[in-house]
Order: C-alpha cells, then sequence, then structure tokens
C-alpha cells in the first residue's frame, strides 16, 4: 500500500507517518509533495529518503497535471498533514473516499480558511476551552468539512500557554494519524 503526504510546513507528523511504517510490512510513505519550497517537510524528506515533489501556486492550479502527478505516484491514500491550500475538486474527484485531512481542533469547532496552526489553539484559548483535540476527515470541496473519521480530545489547563495547547495537540495527532492511515489501508478491499 502506498501513501502520499502533501504538507506545506514543519511536516512533523509526515516524519512520525513515515517512521510509523518502516517496519510495517506492505505499507510505505511513495512521495512527500508540498507547495513551499522552504518548507522543512523537504529536508525530512530528505533525510528519510523519501522522494519529494515541490509545486507552485501555478502548478498546483493546473490541477490536471497534478492529478497526473498523483496518479503517477499510485497512492492508495493521499494524506493532508499540514496542507494549507484548498484541494481542487477535480483532484478530489480522482480520488473518492481516498483523501484525509487532520485538523488541531474538535470540528465543527474551529475550523475553516485560516484556521491552522497556533491561530486555532490561540482561538480555543480566547474561549476558555476546557478541552480540545484533533479531526481526522475526509476532504470534500468544502474546507474541514468532510466526514468525520476519528476524533481524539485532551482536557487544557488555564495554565496552558498556545505552545502548550500546540503540544498536547501535536502529541493526538502523532499517537492517531498512523494508527488511522493504517486502519484505512487495512480496511481498502483488494481492489486496485
Ligand atoms: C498539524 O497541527 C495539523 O493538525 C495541521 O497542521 C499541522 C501540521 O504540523 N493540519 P506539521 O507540519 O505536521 O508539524
Amino acid at each position: 500500500k502506498r501513501i502520499v503526504i502533501l504538507a506545506s510546513g514543519n511536516g512533523s507528523n509526515a516524519e512520525r507517518i513515515s517512521t510509523y511504517f518502516e517496519d510495517k510490512e506492505g505499507i510505505e510513505v511513495a512521495a512527500i509533495l508540498t507547495n513551499k519550497s522552504t518548507a522543512k517537510v523537504l529536508e525530512r524528506a530528505k533525510r528519510l529518503q523519501i522522494p519529494a515533489f515541490y509545486f507552485n501556486k501555478t502548478a498546483f492550479s493546473n490541477s490536471d497535471a497534478v492529478v497526473g502527478l498523483l496518479r503517477s505516484l499510485k497512492p492508495d491514500i493521499i494524506v493532508l498533514a499540514g496542507f494549507l491550500w484548498k484541494v481542487p475538486l477535480n483532484i478530489i474527484r480522482a480520488f473518492p473516499g481516498r483523501i484525509i485531512n487532520i485538523h488541531p481542533a474538535l470540528l465543527p469547532k474551529y475550523g475553516g480558511k485560516g484556521m491552522y496552526g497556533d491561530h486555532v489553539h490561540q482561538a480555543v484559548k480566547t474561549n476558555n476551552e476546557t478541552e480540545t483535540g484533533i479531526t481526522i476527515h475526509y476532504v470534500n470541496e468544502h474546507y474541514d468539512k468532510g466526514a468525520i473519521i476519528h476524533q481524539a480530545k485532551v482536557g487544557i489547563e488555564p495554565s496552558d500557554d498556545i505552545d502548550g495547547i500546540a503540544n498536547k495537540v501535536h502529541q493526538l495527532e502523532y499517537e492517531y494519524f498512523p494508527k488511522i492511515i493504517e486502519d484505512l489501508l487495512n480496511s481498502q478491499n483488494g481492489e486496485d
């Protein structure tokens, strides 16, 4: 089984997923794609010896070419791990039920365009939430509105600052994202 990861930034989830599957027979991260030429995820891909591809806005907007690239990678699942652009409809339609995303909050709360990274944790703190978490969901044509696959929660203390909340959420991501991906891949019947 082949995982293709799209990431725009640090890539800690991409690395965690790659290392999780290193000793799992029959499942591998086939490639990492990014829209940011300076993204730290590219360094991680190099170190992990995973093929990496960079595309800019123009290239990404030629979504037929992106579909072609993705098809050539033969993904069984396409994982958005901190990918900040909206996925064009024809890419979603080319891989029905095979594109998932992780959001660092309990959707439907704190979702939508612009709600990523510390913006989310700041909003959670500002609203004095006593808990937050992660949402792993299918990607559809609306930001953060695809069917939810899994959610996990963590308590927030008043003393938690933004970094503290971010760390708690990252721990959930690292614990659950690889396992959910593994479950999804194992549940795909023997189709192509
Ligand atoms: C994660 O918090 C994830 O939930 C969100 O973007 C962040 C990516 O972090 N979608 P990293 O690039 O994997 O470190």
